[in-house]
């Protein structure tokens, strides 16, 4: 059975593209891309139809990871056409908690932090790097590596 995974942040230009980009770079090297469909969405809908930011774009293909995504707003159907909704920090769960009805909606159980799959860092989100320097784009990319590790091996168990 395929598995449908949507990464999830404010903008959908930075933080979820990169995280889009990694994973389906580790599926890639891993030889597992026939297991999963990947998107990513932003809970909020300025920067609907553009690529990632350059600077995010830059930072993953220094890094040999090519971003080709483009940005969407996440909706309502999402929570059902998605089998894991990863997000990035916690504004971003409480907006895509908010787009479910009844509290008691087991899509509830779908949606996670995406450093919850951290194996190396204490910390409980990936931060925004829209406007900060360069070093945040590379902690973005520090945190999603590491992360999506752990997503990837949780989900082929
Ligand atoms: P992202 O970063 O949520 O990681 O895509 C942001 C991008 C744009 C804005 C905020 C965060 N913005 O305010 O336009």
């Amino acid at each position: 059975m395929v598995k449908k995974i949507l990464f999830v942040c404010l903008g959908n230009i930075c933080r979820s593209p990169a995280a889009e980009g990694v994973f389906k770079q580790k599926i890639k090297d891993r030889d597992l891309e026939n297991l999963f469909v990947v998107d990513s969405a932003g809970t909020g809908g300025w920067h609907v139809g553009n690529l990632a930011d350059p600077r995010m774009r830059e930072t993953a293909l220094s890094r040999g990871i090519e971003l080709t995504s483009r940005s969407r707003k996440i909706e309502e159907n999402d929570l059902y056409e998605f089998d894991h909704i990863l997000v990035m920090d916690q504004d971003n769960l409480d907006a895509v908690k908010s787009l479910i009805k009844d509290s008691m909606n087991p899509v509830n159980s779908k949606i996670k932090l995406i450093l919850t799959y951290s194996k190396d860092s204490q910390l409980d989100e990936v931060p925004d790097p829209y406007y900060g320097g360069q070093n945040g784009f590379d902690k973005v990319l520090d945190l999603l590596d590491d992360a999506i590790d752990g997503l990837i091996d949780s989900l082929i168990d």
